[in-house]
């Protein structure tokens, strides 16, 4: 019988600062009202002092670890969901393989923003399939709070720090496990979600980085079109290649960005709110942390069962957008 990429456990970080709407109030030209009628967002939590993604991917893999019983030795391959590591070289998932221990595995980051999660767990569940690795530490972690301009209110108060990880361990002889996964990019939507200076096009302080962008930058109207697109499409998708639809998904936990693009896509699946996972208010847009936050907070309060049919989906800077359909 074919192998199964199947979660064991999952674990999770959050910086303990909170920033409410009330804080981004004094910050910035912006209000309570106008953050939560359009993002539903109320609190994120934010990293201080040397707190970042590193840090936080490092906290949620030994939770998950733990509770998986499954030793850092054992793992043969950690893939980590990242565009804000620590540095832009040597990836996060190095660092969590050294700290962790992880002597047998390999390791390498995942650059798909907020669908980082959704394109890791697809990339280990294939490794495991296919027989070339065996028990993954699947990890999505971001910092944005480091990148954001502080000063835009366009793009501040959306964002906050988190970080999430699950073991996955290939199993035979079970119908658990990762079932479908589906992997969308267009790059041509590149444009609207950016951080220009920094890689080897613009360096940092060279003539070529003058006049660019050294902060996150955001075209949210553009963003917001694609996202409600994007997310009904991807889920469309991953129900039709494993013969399923709406009315088998147990659970809907989608990306975290925005509780209106959330309930369009929900919508659009005739998902009733008791089926769709919604934790967007206390973390803000989490990007590679969001899904498996959400993964873990459902399984926390006991709506994630042996057995149960989760949907997960994500969209993000690309651009790019997917899912993963899963029987937990
Ligand atoms: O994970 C992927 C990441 N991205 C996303 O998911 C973001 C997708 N986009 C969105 O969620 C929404 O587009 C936003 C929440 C970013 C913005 O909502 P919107 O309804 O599209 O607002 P808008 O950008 O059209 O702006 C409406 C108005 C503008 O004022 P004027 O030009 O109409 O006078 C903005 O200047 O709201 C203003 N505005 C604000 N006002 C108060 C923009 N940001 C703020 C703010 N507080 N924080």
């Amino acid at each position: 019988m074919n192998k199964r990429a199947v979660i064991q456990s999952v674990g999770h970080a959050v910086p303990s600062k909170v920033l409410t709407n009330d804080d981004l109030e004094r910050m910035v030209d912006t209000s309570d009202e106008w953050i939560v009628q359009r993002t539903g967002i109320k609190e994120r939590h934010i990293c201080q002092g040397d707190e970042g993604t590193g840090s936080l991917a490092l906290e949620a893999s030994r939770e998950a670890l733990e509770r998986s019983g499954i030793p850092a030795s054992e793992l043969d391959l950690i893939v980590c969901g990242t565009v804000t590591g620590d540095y832009i070289w040597p990836s996060t998932a190095c660092m969590l393989q050294t700290e962790l221990g992880a002597n047998n595995a390999g390791a390498y980051d995942v650059s798909a923003a907020c669908a980082g999660f959704i394109y890791s767990l697809g990339t280990a569940a294939a490794m495991i399939e296919s027989g070339h690795a065996q028990n993954v530490l699947v990890v999505g972690a971001d910092a944005l709070s480091k990148q954001v301009d502080w000063t835009d209110r366009s793009t501040c108060v959306l964002f906050g720090d988190g970080a999430a990880a699950v073991v996955v361990r290939g199993e035979t002889d079970t119908d658990r496990g990762v079932i479908e996964t589906v992997l969308m990019a267009d790059g041509s939507g590149g444009k609207y979600i950016t951080y220009e200076v920094g890689g080897t096009k613009y360096p940092v302080g060279s003539p070529q980085a003058e006049g660019r962008r050294d902060k996150v930058y955001m075209a949210g109207a553009e963003v917001y079109r694609f996202a409600v697109q994007a997310m009904g499409d991807a889920c469309c998708k991953v129900l039709e290649k494993a013969g399923m639809t709406p009315d088998d998904v147990d659970l809907f936990v989608p990306h975290q960005a925005n509780l209106r693009i959330i309930e369009s896509a929900a919508k659009r699946l005739g998902l009733p709110d008791h089926r769709v996972f919604v934790n967007v208010a206390k973390y803000g847009n989490t990007s590679g942390g969001s899904i498996p936050l959400g993964l873990y907070e459902a399984n926390e309060q006991g709506l994630l069962t042996k057995g149960s049919v989760v949907m997960t989906v994500g969209f993000g800077a690309g651009l790019v957008w997917g899912a993963n359909l899963i029987r937990w």
